[in-house]
């Protein structure tokens, strides 16, 4: 369903990406998942450890609402030992009770039970040398993959609330149990999430730690991936709505970023369209009549997001965000010399506006088109900036 994480039946496979990520798997690579919202990588994610390769065992934390280190360890140790990953691990090595109790002892201080995590003292913080020790207890034949979504979130939320010193650490802590000798063999990490975390960490003068992990991507479905996606999202059945080859592309060429949300979204206009007025075969009229229903007050809540990326900035990379993003939905484009000239305005002068550019690139608002110049990633998206950023 359009803005679920998309699980079992309803995940349409995306080979190129998963394949990619498990050749790197393979080389040992640690792993920084990044690319824009709602492009599919929990979605993906989720589907790597429900159909792992032979050798390999999943764990999946979504840390988003950890504000805090300790929130943070507490979140993947108490995934660690439910019974959701534990039932997983029992099966492939046949672990005793009396083998999971003595892992949940790894921590001084800490009651593990299916309730959760409880502190003999309540002053107790976890920190990395704590999943350490449990991560070292756990010998296994397998590899164990553990995903951290959301991480970049966490890291802004630690900077904002508890400074700079604090995220260093925090990254510092990452680090270490990435490259700890005595977990290489057996753990690999993917970190994932919507922000940029390199545009945070360059902010934050925080770069070289992330630089030992390995950089991957979603990439957008091919034209023929995203035809049999078109029939993939179809609710409706073939004898109430047929779409011709000719009407999918052309559908496709509306959206012109193929990435599943987005067709999903106009593919439910579409059907809405149709089925409300008795429209079996519809015409490129009907597909340009639901395209301009995605811009109407009932389904407007599908842009909720992008307006919510940008309240994230501060004010002032907000207007700039706002000027650039305007410029180019009037030009189409915003050359580097455009920005050079919007970035000389005084009102933009403490502006760190590469910070801005790189933040709106990885959110998936522009990309860099070849000749020095950023445009939309997609025309609806323009489309609605246009008629948002007029409101
Ligand atoms: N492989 C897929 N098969 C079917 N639908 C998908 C797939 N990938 C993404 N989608 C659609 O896109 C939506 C967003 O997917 P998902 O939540 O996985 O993206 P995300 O990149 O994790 O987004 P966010 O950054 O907001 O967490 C899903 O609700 C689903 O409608
Ligand atoms: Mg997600």
């Amino acid at each position: 369903m359009a803005g679920q994480v998309a699980f079992g039946k309803y995940y349409f496979p995306r080979e190129k990406d998963e394949n990619r990520i498990w050749r790197r798997l393979k080389r040992g690579s640690h792993l920084l998942l990044l690319a824009p919202r709602r492009v599919g990588k929990t979605s993906l994610l989720r589907h790597l450890e429900s159909q792992p390769k032979e050798g390999y065992v999943f764990l999946y934390n979504i840390v988003q609402s950890c504000p805090s280190v300790h929130e943070y360890y507490k979140c993947i140790i108490d995934n660690l030992f439910r019974s959701e990953f534990t039932n997983k691990l029992s099966k492939l090595t046949q672990w005793s009770t009396e083998k999971l109790n003595d892992l949940k002892t790894s921590i001084k201080g800490l009651n593990i039970s299916e309730a959760g995590i409880e502190f003999a003292n309540q002053e107790q913080l976890l920190t990395h040398h704590d999943l350490k020790a449990v991560l070292e207890k756990i010998k296994i034949n397998q590899k164990l993959i553990i995903v951290i979504d959301e991480f970049p979130d966490v890291l802004e939320k630690i900077h904002t609330e508890h400074g700079q010193a604090a995220a260093e650490q925090f990254l510092a802590g990452c680090r270490e149990l990435v490259q700890e000798p005595s977990l290489d063999q057996n753990i690999q990490f993917i970190f994932t999430g919507s922000i940029g975390l390199d545009s945070l960490v360059n902010k934050l003068n925080l770069s070289d730690l992330i630089n030992v992990l390995m950089t991957v991507t979603v990439t957008p479905l091919t034209t023929e991936k995203a035809l049999t996606f078109i029939d993939f999202v179809s609710t409706e059945d073939k004898e109430n709505l047929l779409l011709s080859n000719e009407i999918k592309l052309y559908l496709l060429e509306r959206l012109g970023w193929f990435m599943p949300y987005y067709i999903e979204t106009l593919v439910l206009s579409v059907e809405d369209h149709c089925c409300e007025n008795d429209i079996t075969c519809p015409s490129q009229q009907d597909i340009d009549i639901a395209y301009e229903q995605l811009f109407t007050q009932n389904y407007l809540s599908n842009f909720n997001h992008w307006a919510e990326r940008l309240n994230r900035l501060e004010k002032s990379e907000q207007r700039f965000a706002y000027e650039s993003l305007n410029h180019i939905a009037a030009h189409g484009e915003i050359t580097l010399s455009d920005l050079h000239n919007i970035k000389a305005s005084p009102t933009n002068a403490a502006v760190n506006t590469s910070y801005v550019i790189d933040c709106l690139k990885h959110d998936g608002y522009i990309f860099e088109n070849g000749d020095d110049a950023f445009e939309f990633t997609s025309p609806m998206l323009k489309e609605w900036w246009r008629r948002h950023a007029a409101r």
